[in-house]
């Protein structure tokens, strides 16, 4: 293998995706630990609230505590670069988070043992499965009274439709909790509270009649693990990678991450069996990360990171080839060439300049007000990158400039902010004076007056609009459309690209219209929108 494909294989870009309070933190501190990225424990963690040192600077996450934006971190472990994509913890950022799925080629999800499957977990799942990322699972907290193992085996198969494949069984759980048989090694993890395990700890247990079990963990946990083993074995087939590949299956991990248990064995497989960089689908074909000429897009725009200075950074998923410093691309949308001169990684709490990057790497472009999300770069070819998705919103206000004499400053920031995905600005088709902000989630909303008034001294304030769902719409009939579109003016919206919206005030309402109108297609992502407007989709 040449240096161009080995560095390109040796990628492993992945994001951890999980309810807040699930443990995503906790675990991706210990993975920069056993990286060697960070040396002390609550690095992350302080990353939180001190401001300046990460992406984390918006006054908002300030006043909320919560962390908004993605972020990245790069390190090397084992033969492999890794790049983790943290995603923000709270409901209402699920947009960007979404957006982040695109950018990666794996995720692994952490489920609570106490309070199992949850709801951020449930959507984030639906997410990745749609595009059939594969999925990894890390039960977490066991040192904790959780709920039945089986049980939550279970529930992921159901509630995240996909089939799981034990990796790990845990003896116990609570204060009862021993440690994890790991089905595939076949050996006895023993519990240890604390950062640093001992070799002592691991118990090669080839055969489970092998007495030394009953030595390990007294005769009542041997027997329940013995019958477990049998049960689970009996279930469940034993892991097969195409599976996950495909996203058919995820292999499920128990531990502590808090106790460090169980993580560096979840890292080690991941280093073993989680994918290189995958091809993308682009409008035209699919490109392959391992062709010569750089492609990549856009997938997030953080902006502002010094209110002093409207600088902005792109994060650009690259997809195929290397990136080299300093080096002209071209930018498809705008049809202009660029170079930069200064493009950075993402290593733990920093931020370096680098020389250059591969497929799978995601760094950061100086950005001027140039790049929009989803835009694509490439050495000329003139190609487009499906998959980065906006979604239908679900809350509407129609906004009004409470500051007439900003007028201008109140237009660029709603430009701006709505090309960096805080907001999807959209007009009233019967009054297109009427500009409507669609969110996913409430604080959005917050967030973007608060940006307005901090980042482009505007004011805004918002009126509520009787409508709680939308769906995009197309249809292969002509005529249909157009009466269609006639009957419900009123309801329709337009987004930034004129695509036509329809606003429902109550799913009865939707199911009714949706019923009523069999030659109209509905589309809850701007994904399957644009599918559906693809000149080879038959409409
Ligand atoms: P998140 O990023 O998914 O929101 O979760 P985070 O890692 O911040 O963890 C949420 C809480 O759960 C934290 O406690 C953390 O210490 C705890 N936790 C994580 N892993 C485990 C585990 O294996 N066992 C137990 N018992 N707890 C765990 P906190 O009190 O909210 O925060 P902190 O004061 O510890 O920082």
């Amino acid at each position: 293998m040449d240096r161009f494909q080995e560095q390109i294989s040796r990628r492993l870009t992945f994001a951890i995706i999980s309810h807040p309070d699930a443990g995503k933190t906790t675990i991706t501190e210990k993975l920069l630990l056993f990286g060697g990225a960070i040396h002390v424990a609550g690095a992350v963690k302080s990353g939180k609230t001190s401001r300046q040192t990460t992406s984390d600077f918006m006054q908002m996450e300030k006043e909320r505590g919560i962390s908004i934006s993605t972020s990245v971190m790069g390190f090397e472990y084992g033969d492999r670069f890794i790049n983790l994509l943290d995603t923000p913890g709270h409901a209402d950022f699920s947009e960007d988070t979404y957006r982040g799925l695109s950018a990666v080629d794996s995720a692994l999800i952490v489920i609570d043992s106490v309070k199992g499957v949850e709801e951020r977990t449930r959507r984030l799942c639906e997410v990745s499965r749609m595009r059939k990322t594969p999925i990894a699972t890390f039960i977490n907290k066991l040192d904790r009274e959780g709920q039945d193992p089986m049980g939550l085996l279970d529930q992921v198969e159901r509630e995240l439709d996909i089939h799981v494949r034990p990796m790990t069984w845990p003896l116990g759980q609570g204060r009862a909790f021993k440690g994890v048989y790991n089905l595939v090694e076949r050996a006895l993890y023993l519990f240890q509270a604390g950062e640093d395990r001992r070799p002592a700890d691991v118990v090669p247990i080839t055969d489970l009649d092998d007495p030394m079990l009953e030595a390990s963990v007294g005769a009542s946990a041997a027997r329940k693990l013995r019958e477990d083993v049998e049960l689970i074995t009996g279930i469940y087939p034993p892991f097969d990678r195409e599976d996950y590949l495909s996203g058919a299956a995820t292999p499920v991990f128990f531990g502590s991450a808090l106790n460090n248990f169980g993580v560096r064995e979840l890292l080690d497989n991941l280093v073993a069996f989680a994918p290189s960089p995958t091809a993308k689908a682009s409008a035209g074909r699919e490109i392959s990360p391992y062709e010569e000429k750089l492609t990549g897009f856009v997938f997030k725009i953080h902006a502002n990171l010094n209110p002093a200075h409207r600088d902005r950074i792109a994060f650009l998923r690259i997809c195929s080839g290397r990136f080299e410093r300093n080096r002209m691309y071209l930018h498809v949308r705008t049809g202009k060439t660029f170079r930069s001169a200064n493009p950075t990684a993402f290593m733990a709490q920093n931020r370096e300049i680098i020389d250059e990057a591969w497929a799978g790497d995601i760094i950061g472009l100086h950005d001027t007000g140039t790049f929009a999300i989803g835009d694509t770069v490439t050495e000329g070819e003139q190609v487009s990158y499906r998959g980065i998705p906006s979604f239908a919103p679900q809350i509407f206000r129609v906004i009004r400039n409470t500051d007439p004499l900003r007028e201008k400053q109140y237009n660029k920031g709603l430009s701006q902010l709505a090309e960096e995905g805080v907001v999807q600005v959209l007009t009233k088709l019967s009054n297109v004076n009427t500009r409507v902000i669609g969110v996913v989630g409430q604080l959005q909303l917050e967030v973007f007056q608060s940006r307005l008034e901090y980042e482009y001294g505007a004011s805004c304030s918002y009126d509520p609009i009787d409508y709680s769902i939308a769906r995009w719409f197309t249809s292969g009939d002509a005529k249909a459309l157009k009466a269609f579109i006639d009957e419900h003016h009123r309801r329709i919206l337009l987004d930034s690209r004129g695509a036509h919206i329809l606003m429902f005030e109550s799913e009865w309402n939707m199911e009714r219209i949706i019923g009523k109108n069999p030659a109209i297609t509905f589309h809850s992502t701007s994904e399957t929108l644009a599918t559906a407007l693809r000149p080879d989709a038959g409409e």
